[in-house]
């Protein structure tokens, strides 16, 4: 925490931190396979644009927080799970105007275990339920706002599935901590960047290493009645990698069966990523 190491049960921030009374703050989560990171490079872009985006002071260097990381991990004996990344605009009386306050951001960073690898899910698939898209409209920076995604990702649970898909005005939006993709007539499609959904460092990598095996991904709108006719569905993310959904509001996805392009790809992500773990 602001550079410092705390055992868990030590940590504490201000209750006039900003991140904690409006939300005010971004945050990154980052794989650990084998101890190392994966595609730390990207999320720390994406970790700056978000401060920039809602001008926080940012002076972090990349170098400082991939030693904190590193250390960290060595430190927790992590060998595979997640690292995660927060920064609030910082500590101050409660007002809704920041302007004109340069804030010392607070930063805290810390470390998770997790099956990623071995997840069963991304074997058998996952259940998921489409629900309305409820966000503000800035889902393209990550924030910590992440009340309504929390609520799908519940209601989902509740209803005996694994996850939600976000909808807007019958356009797929993303899952509820994920990129959307489907497949149909041998297509693969995403929905495109815009405001509307999180560019996805998981997201942006596939899409290269795609490329790369001359396996093309189109980026465009996806409606609903796309999405119920298409023949394989996935969804990415930087702790899920790519899991194969394989039910949709209660109806199968193809025969009900991880298919066979999804397998493809989740051999073509697993390969890429470990050459260029850090
Ligand atoms: N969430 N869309 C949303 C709304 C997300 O929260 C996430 C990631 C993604 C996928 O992005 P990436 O591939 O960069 O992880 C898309 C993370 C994992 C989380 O909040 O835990």
């Amino acid at each position: 925490m602001n550079g410092e190491f705390f055992l868990k049960k030590e940590a504490s921030i201000s209750v006039f931190d900003r991140g904690f009374l409006f939300s005010d703050s971004v945050y990154e989560v980052c794989a650990v396979i084998g101890g190392k990171l994966v595609d730390w490079h990207e999320h720390f872009a994406r970790l700056m644009r978000s401060l920039d985006h809602l001008d926080i002071v940012n002076n972090f260097q990349e170098q400082d927080f991939y030693q904190v990381k590193k250390k960290l991990i060595k430190e927790n004996q992590l060998t595979e799970g997640l690292c995660y990344v927060q920064v609030s605009r910082g500590v101050a009386e409660r007002d809704f105007n920041f302007a004109k306050k340069s804030l010392l951001p607070t930063v805290v960073i810390f470390t998770q275990e997790k099956s990623i690898l071995n997840n069963p899910a991304s074997k058998s698939g996952i259940k998921i339920i489409t629900v309305p898209d409820e966000r503000w409209q800035r889902r393209d920076i990550k924030t910590t706002q992440l009340l309504a995604q929390s609520l799908a990702k519940t209601y989902a649970i509740q209803k005996g599935v694994d996850d939600s898909l976000l909808v807007q005005d019958g356009i797929i939006n993303e899952g509820s901590s994920s990129n959307a993709f489907i497949i149909r007539d041998g297509r693969i499609m995403t929905p495109s960047l815009s405001k509307a959904i999180l560019g996805g460092i998981t997201r942006s990598s596939l899409v290269k290493f795609c490329q790369m095996n001359n396996i093309e991904i189109r980026e465009q709108k996806i409606n609903i009645d796309d999405l119920m006719s298409s023949q394989e569905v996935f969804l990415t993310s930087a702790t899920g990698f790519v899991l194969p959904v394989v039910e949709i509001d209660g109806r199968n996805v193809g025969n009900g069966l991880v298919g066979d392009m999804v397998k493809e790809i989740q051999r073509i992500y697993l390969d890429h990523i470990k050459a260029k773990l850090s």
